[in-house]
């Protein structure tokens, strides 16, 4: 679905029904059962009978071991079953068996089962204590929903995509247990539809996505589900002082722009108030210091982590979080126009400070140094700012897991927390005091860029100071924002990286 037709849409009936009935008895045409490598063929009451023994004799054959996403279809033979075929799919060790892994499976079954073009598909929620149900329940709905994206959104005729299928989380537990957990089917349900909006616009090519185009569209996403959103010209901008965001746009025609989203529940405290904020440049170019041609494509998601905080805003205003949160999203090209900022140059930021800009290719700090601070002015007590930002992290990282920085370590911790459980792998990389040195600059308060060592460290230092001492975190997404080989969870492509680790953040507070 294109983002102009989803606006129209309701944007709270789940297309994903819970149901509690017995196997034999769901409307589907498929059954997907997740498997464990050490399950016998009776753990689910039923289906090895159904499928005519077939699941007992592949696991016996080892010609099905039920390692991760290993794939196993069988026709069902049992005429009073309404499904006609059962998908076996390997789910690993089960003593590892839990959110993570089921969101992945989930997907990965799902993809599946859209490939085929099967019209009905039925996950199932294995058996399990009722303290976990939720979370489980959750995962799958997150994990069926993220396989409905769609990258090929130009592709025109017989290249289009296969429909959607209709998904049903059937919960093995009965109806019981279908009660307590179709909230939590709803909510995974809108999470991994978020965070599909927003691999809609990383995958956006920069033509289309200028900075006024993205900040138009977010501006949809989060604004019909009550986001209050404000979006700043060049003019305002300039009243603010934000030389370093004006400074970036500056080598481009398209003018930018600064998104500003605020979620304010009438019964929410006065504070916390979370203050999201996104790098949003809708290309990167690298600018007078231009990127070499290789590559130079996949610069069009560079606005990642600014689609990230706009669909969070959408998600956490849906599913009414309990604390205020504040979104900004500066937004711009990075190109080598005529006016473009050069080497050298010294820009003023929106806080005061003087930068020397080195390098223009570390555009995303510069742009983030003012959007932090415009958090602040707005009263954010808290902040996150998530950034497509540093080649250095993907060296450090990989392409699986997202560098987290900040201070003070309990809201680091937090936010790692939220994050691995909103399946989101991130991983701690210290803030080097140390390492400060390297943005010294001659002429300015500081540079822009510290050379090759720890430079996924140094563009974190240069962040924080702009965050005036408040709580803090950095999730750097250079490496996981896009998926360059495809996974059997994760097609190639943009991730969706983020969303529901901020949209889970607003609701991890004590308040
Ligand atoms: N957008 C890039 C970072 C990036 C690199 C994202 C690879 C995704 C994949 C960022 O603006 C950038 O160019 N960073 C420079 C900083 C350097 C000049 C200090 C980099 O990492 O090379
Ligand atoms: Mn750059
Ligand atoms: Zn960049």
């Amino acid at each position: 679905m294109t983002l102009t037709e989803r606006s129209s849409a309701s944007p709270t009936t789940p297309p994903m029904i819970c149901s509690g009935a017995p196997l034999s008895k769901v409307e589907v045409d498929l059954l997907v059962v997740p498997w464990c490598e050490d399950e016998s063929p009776q753990s689910v009451a039923g289906v090895d009978a159904a499928t005519g023994g077939e699941l007992g004799r592949a696991l016996a054959a080892r010609e099905f071991r039920a390692c991760a996403y290993e794939t196993f279809p069988a026709g069902v033979t049992e005429a009073s079953w309404h499904a006609r075929r059962v998908l076996f799919i390997g789910a690993g060790k089960s003593a590892l068996f839990g959110g993570e892994t089921v969101r992945k499976v989930a997907t990965a079954a799902a993809l599946w089962a859209k490939q085929r073009r099967i019209p009905r598909v039925g996950f199932v929620m294995r058996e399990l204590p009722r303290e976990a149900a939720a979370e489980m329940a959750q995962a799958i709905a997150e994990g069926l929903t993220l396989a409905e994206f769609d990258g090929g959104s130009y592709k025109t005729g017989a290249n289009e995509a296969p429909a959607v299928p209709a998904w049903t989380v059937v919960a093995a537990g009965g109806e019981d247990v279908a009660s307590l957990v179709r909230a939590a089917v709803a909510r995974g349900w809108l999470l991994g539809d978020c965070s599909n909006l927003s691999r809609a616009l990383a995958n956006e090519p920069g033509n289309t996505l200028t900075p006024r185009e993205f900040a138009r569209r977010a501006s949809v996403i989060a604004g019909e589900a009550g986001v209050a959103v404000d979006v700043l010209d060049e003019e305002r901008m300039a009243q603010l002082g934000m030389g370093l965001l004006l400074g970036v746009s500056r080598g481009s025609t398209e003018p930018a722009r600064l998104m500003v989203f605020r979620y304010d529940p009438p019964s929410a405290p006065a504070t916390p108030v979370l203050g999201l904020v996104g790098k949003g440049v809708t290309f990167d170019s690298g600018g007078i210091s231009l990127k070499p041609a290789d590559g130079m494509d996949r610069m069009k998601d560079d606005m990642a982590g600014g689609a990230a905080v706009a669909c969070a805003m959408r998600a956490i205003a849906l599913l009414k979080a309990p604390i205020r949160v504040i979104g900004i999203v500066p937004t711009t090209e990075n190109m080598p126009g005529g006016k473009a900022v050069k080497p050298g140059d010294v820009l003023k930021s929106a806080s005061g400070k003087t930068v020397e800009v080195i390098n223009t290719d570390a555009e995303g700090r510069l742009i983030l140094g003012d959007g932090l601070w415009y958090a602040q002015q707005l009263g954010a007590t808290h902040l996150v700012d998530v950034a497509t930002l540093t080649g250095a992290i993907v060296v450090a990282l990989g392409k699986g897991t997202s560098g987290l920085f900040g201070t003070p370590n309990e809201w680091v911790e937090q936010v790692r927390r939220v994050a691995n459980r909103a399946g989101d792998r991130v991983w701690p990389l210290p803030m080097v005091e140390e390492y400060r040195d390297q943005l010294k600059s001659e002429i300015a308060d500081m540079t822009n860029t510290g050379g090759r060592p720890a430079g996924a460290i140094t563009a974190a230092l240069f962040l924080q100071e702009f965050t005036g001492g408040l709580p803090w975190v950095h999730l750097d997404v250079a490496g996981t924002a896009w998926a360059e080989e495809a996974k059997p969870y994760l097609p190639k492509g943009p991730s969706g990286v983020a969303v529901r680790t901020l949209a889970e953040l607003a609701f991890s507070f004590e308040v």
